[in-house]
């Protein structure tokens, strides 16, 4: 996924009635976690708890995990543990771990570490209410039954530390892909996909709210199939089946003011239906995340990833060919079980080859249950992954500075999304390319679109001047 808030903290704040209990919900990982934070979010409002970002005039304390990586654990963990420590001035708080880790340790982190109170999995959150119940009457409460239809079509998202302008629609859940290095089929289950017409009326309702750019997401969105159960049975033989790209042409057409982003992508399932839509329609934005993670076919076998350098490559070049000037990044692991220095020089020449725009580049790291755990030795030592992943982020790095290069002296349309960190006076938004431009603020709004002249740059930033005001 497009993790580029990972490891950002989110603490909420709504209006709280007196005498109501409070919560506090921090998320971690990925943009699923931060969107299912929002369900969390309306479940827990409808129980009657309001939110603090004080952590010590909480009442309730709820994590939302990721468990991607090792290192993504023990950041929760040090949470945790400092949580645990504010019991003490306050017994009465409850602190209760959602998400990916709640899914992979499971009755662990309350029997063996007895971190927490509360351990409840990603297909959960319509229990919590209960399970606190169960919490305030003296016991430790765990859910983590995964479920093969939950996708929460029906509750409606509190938009938490929302800019009024962008907004996540989550569309399907789970995984069925079981790539070896990753933790993400057992903590999240089974590959579901949401009712269309719940996503589409989620979509104008945020429109009629003012926002003007959604993003589409899920494990895998260029997997989406509606009208089938899990098991592959039609629910309902009179409806045609829903794809991806049919889904996306119709939240294109909901309004042409309204921007479409979509995250994560996996290969096999990027076809060209989906990139002419992407091609037919201004609103859909020109970005496309494809996460390779090696150019090595055998590694890419090892890893399970289902199709080969050759094959990626090919996928490239028709989203070149379709989406002239479309913006591509990807997600690379470094060294991954038994591979070879020819085998990283690979993935370095598949970078060269492609010039991605951007990327998220990892040190593998093994997972417990993974089939490359059950299979491989993690046997690259931890200097050598160190070095190869340096080497993968400073190709990146030129490459990413070659790409903000080549949009300087152009005119680009941009979103207006909010106030520019750097000065009182400037706003940022970003170009469909899903560059983040600068610009003086006149007379912009969030949630205008303005034609922006990029004057400068940073490698990740472009610094303009405004040509024009669209309505
Ligand atoms: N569903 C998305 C990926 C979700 S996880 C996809 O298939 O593209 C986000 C990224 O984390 C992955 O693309 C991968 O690069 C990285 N990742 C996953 N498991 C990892 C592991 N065990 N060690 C290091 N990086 C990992
Ligand atoms: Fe993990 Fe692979 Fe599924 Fe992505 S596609 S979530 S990397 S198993
Ligand atoms: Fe996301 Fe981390 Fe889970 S990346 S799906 S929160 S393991």
């Amino acid at each position: 996924m497009d993790e580029s808030r990972q490891g950002e903290k989110l603490m909420t704040d709504f209006a709280v009635p007196n005498g109501q209990r409070k919560m506090m919900i921090e998320s971690y990982g990925c943009q699923m976690n931060f969107s299912d934070s929002e369900i969390v979010a309306s479940i827990m409002s409808e129980a009657g708890f309001g939110t603090t970002r004080n952590a010590e005039e909480a009442d309730l304390i709820l994590v939302n995990t990721c468990a991607i990586r090792d290192n993504a654990e023990q950041k929760v963990r040090n949470r945790l543990v400092f949580f645990r420590s504010l019991k003490k001035k306050n017994p009465s708080l409850v602190v209760g771990v959602l998400g990916c880790m709640a899914e992979r340790l499971r009755e662990q982190l309350i029997e063996q570490e007895q971190l927490v109170d509360l351990v409840v999995g990603p297909d959960a959150y319509r229990d919590l209410p209960n399970l606190i119940d169960k919490v305030d009457g003296g016991q430790k409460a765990v859910n983590v039954l995964l479920s093969r239809e939950e996708t929460y079509a029906d509750i409606s998202p509190v938009r938490l530390d929302s800019n009024g302008v962008t907004a996540f629609i989550s569309i399907m859940r789970g995984c069925d892909n079981m790539c070896s290095f990753c933790v993400v089929p057992f903590t999240r289950g089974r590959e579901r996909s949401r009712d269309p017409e719940s996503i589409i009326k989620e979509a104008k309702e945020l429109f009629d709210l003012g926002y003007r750019e959604v993003t589409l997401l899920g494990q895998n969105v260029d997997s989406y199939k509606w009208n089938m159960t899990s098991k592959g049975e039609i629910k309902n033989p009179e409806q045609s089946t829903t794809n991806f790209a049919q889904l996306m042409e119709m939240v294109a057409l909901v309004n042409s003011k309204l921007r479409i982003r979509f995250s994560t992508s996996h290969p096999k399932d990027m076809s060209n239906e989906v990139l002419h839509v992407m091609a037919k329609y201004e609103n859909i934005c020109n970005y496309v995340h494809l996460p390779v993670q090696s150019g090595n076919s055998d590694v890419l076998n090892r890893m399970n990833r289902g199709y080969t350098r050759e094959w990626y490559l090919e996928r490239i070049k028709a989203i070149r060919e379709i989406i002239p000037g479309c913006a591509i990044s990807t997600d690379v692991i470094s060294g991954f079980c038994a591979e070879t220095e020819e085998e990283h020089q690979d993935t370095l020449s598949l970078m060269e080859e492609v010039q991605y725009d951007m990327a998220f580049m990892f040190k593998y790291s093994e997972r417990p249950r993974t089939l490359a755990e059950r299979k491989f030795t993690d046997d690259v030592p931890e200097d050598v992954k160190g070095r190869r992943l340096t080497e993968v982020i400073d190709l990146q790095m030129s490459h990413s500075l070659i790409r903000t290069k080549r949009m300087l002296g152009k005119v680009h349309k941009v979103l207006v999304e909010g106030r520019s960190k750097r000065s009182e006076n400037d706003l940022y938004g970003r170009n469909s390319e899903n560059v983040v431009m600068v610009f003086p603020k006149g007379d912009l709004k969030p949630g205008m679109y303005a034609m922006i002249n990029a004057k400068e740059c940073t490698s990740t930033t472009l610094i303009g001047e405004v040509v024009e005001v669209l309505a």
